[in-house]
């Protein structure tokens, strides 16, 4: 195997940072092969003195891979097939669906790390932190149950439920951080941080934005508008109406690939959006950046940015959605990790377990401000009692089973096993050539070796998923109950796909 063409970004040191896939998000770029044209997204026309660096399209190449070696498909099996139909005749043709050129996935029951269909056979779950205890966690399915035979009802009544939960939340949390606001999914938080942000701002533009290219933060209007990732899958000619003048895109802060090798350059790009605009009213960024492929943020990138955001007038919005509640291993939230405090966070995601809950924490002066406009806050479903059953049996399990500290054990026991590969971390690049310096020119993504790969080990029976702007980066985000054999299943299954794929002469 020509082991120069897989290349890695070390981008953490547990399974924490093996971040998001297509299965819940957002990030499933498995419709996306259908695309046939390049869309042209405005490269940040109003930072006038901001060199902006888009390094991708999110647009993939969708010539044939070679075929797969003597495997069944699930396209074929009589129910993904109804499925399959059904959901594209009765649902948006754009409603995201995994392996749809496969078949789907049916996925009926789900136990631990392991996704069951229909017919009995079993997945390896390796991208789904939604399920961050574990599919079917006794635990968490009993508290619920409980609590659905005692009441189901909106949030404006009180609950002894949601009191201890919105303390225990809030404890994990620095200690500037201490208010709560129960929503519904990590969409509804990010929208609700940036209202709260451009009340809270005393900048030149409390209502204008930076987000960061390739970012993702949900899918209402207000978080499509900062979540880039959304529309460089524009087919339609109309990319460009998607980027609105409130928001300014930074270059994600890839020190492998991107056009500088420090967070100190990035952060000045940022500063020079600050400069130009006379400050902004928030600047929000995901911990790691998981559709933008796994990217850690470099040394010194937050720190310098959450300064120069403050001093302008700004605050700062971390998106938890998908790195909180454990996964980082060495810390419970991934911001922790940077060694910055935020003014707003939001998460969502693993948090109730597979039920829809979010929450957006802040320090109690932004929540004054916003709350000065003397507009009253209610959400129907926010902070029900069933959703905080949720909440505390996943705090419980956490707890009880040690899944922070398993994260963080496997998860290095997941980098070892990948290192023997290549070097290959949470996030897996393919590129045909390594660069040795940070000019960056001699990259070359390989999208489709990394489409054969996930391929390869759907058939296996595991699932993962790709992203970034190129298509080429794997992801592996599986629940935190996940254990060092399922590691070892997952990395021998990779390297038979390499193997495969050098067979075929990919390589
Ligand atoms: C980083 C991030 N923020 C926000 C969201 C939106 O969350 P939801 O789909 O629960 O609205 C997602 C979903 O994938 C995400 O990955």
């Amino acid at each position: 195997m020509n082991r120069e063409m897989i290349t890695t970004l070390t981008k953490a040191a547990s399974i924490s940072s093996c971040a998001s896939t297509g299965s819940e998000t957002d990030s499933d770029c498995s419709h996306l092969p259908d695309r046939p044209v390049k869309a042209q997204v405005r490269r940040g026309s109003n930072l006038s003195k901001t060199q902006h660096h888009l390094t991708g399209s999110f647009l993939f190449d969708d010539s044939p891979l070679p075929p797969l070696p003597n495997k069944p498909s699930s396209s074929t099996n009589p129910i993904n097939e109804r499925l399959v139909h059904n959901h594209l005749k009765n649902q948006g043709p754009n409603v995201s669906m995994f392996y749809r050129a496969d078949g789907g996935v049916v996925a009926v029951k789900g136990e631990g790390a392991i996704i069951y269909e229909p017919d009995g056979s079993s997945y390896l779950d390796c991208a789904n932190n939604v399920a961050g205890c574990g599919h079917s966690h006794p635990l968490i399915v009993k508290a619920a149950v409980d609590e659905i035979q005692n009441i189901m009802t909106n949030g404006r009544f009180l609950h002894p439920l949601r009191d201890a939960y919105v303390m225990r939340l809030l404890a994990t949390l620095p200690p500037e951080l201490d208010t709560l606001y129960l929503v519904n999914s990590g969409s509804e938080a990010n929208d609700l941080a940036l209202r709260m942000a451009r009340q809270y701002s005393t900048s030149a533009n409390p209502d204008h934005v930076i987000c960061i290219d390739c970012a993702y933060h949900g899918h209402v209007q207000s978080v499509v508008d900062v979540s880039p990732y959304k529309w460089r899958q524009c087919t339609d000619g109309n990319a460009e109406s998607y980027h609105k003048e409130h928001v300014h895109v930074v270059s994600a802060p890839d020190t492998y690939r991107g056009p500088y090798k420090t967070g100190a350059e990035y952060a000045d790009e940022v500063k020079l959006v600050l400069e130009d605009t006379g400050g902004v009213g928030a600047f929000i960024h995901e911990s790691i950046l998981g559709c933008g492929g796994q990217i850690m943020m470099p040394d010194g990138y937050l720190p310098a940015v959450y300064d120069a955001v403050r001093s302008s007038g700004g605050c700062v919005i971390a998106d938890e959605v998908q790195t909180g509640f454990g996964r980082p291993g060495t810390s419970f939230w991934q911001f922790q990790h940077y060694g910055v405090t935020p003014d707003i966070v939001t998460m969502g995601k693993p948090m109730g377990n597979g039920y829809p809950i979010g929450a957006v924490a802040c320090r109690r002066e932004v929540a004054e401000r916003f709350a000065a406009s003397g507009i009253e806050y209610f959400n129907t479903y926010g902070g029900n009692s069933v959703a905080c059953a949720f909440g505390n049996a996943v705090l419980d399990a956490i707890e009880q089973d040690g899944l922070q500290e398993n994260a963080r054990v496997v998860g290095e026991y997941l980098m070892k096993r990948m290192r023997s590969l290549k070097e290959l971390p949470s996030g897996v690049e393919f590129v045909k050539r390594r660069r040795t310096d940070y000019t960056g020119e001699d990259i070359i993504p390989h999208e489709k070796l990394c489409r054969y790969v996930v391929d390869f080990l759907k058939y296996e029976r595991i699932i993962v998923s790709r992203d970034g702007p190129d298509g080429n980066v794997i992801k592996i985000k599986p629940p935190l109950v996940f254990t060092n054999g399922n590691v070892d299943s997952l990395v021998n299954g990779m390297k038979q796909a390499l193997i495969e794929a050098e067979k075929t002469g990919y390589f």
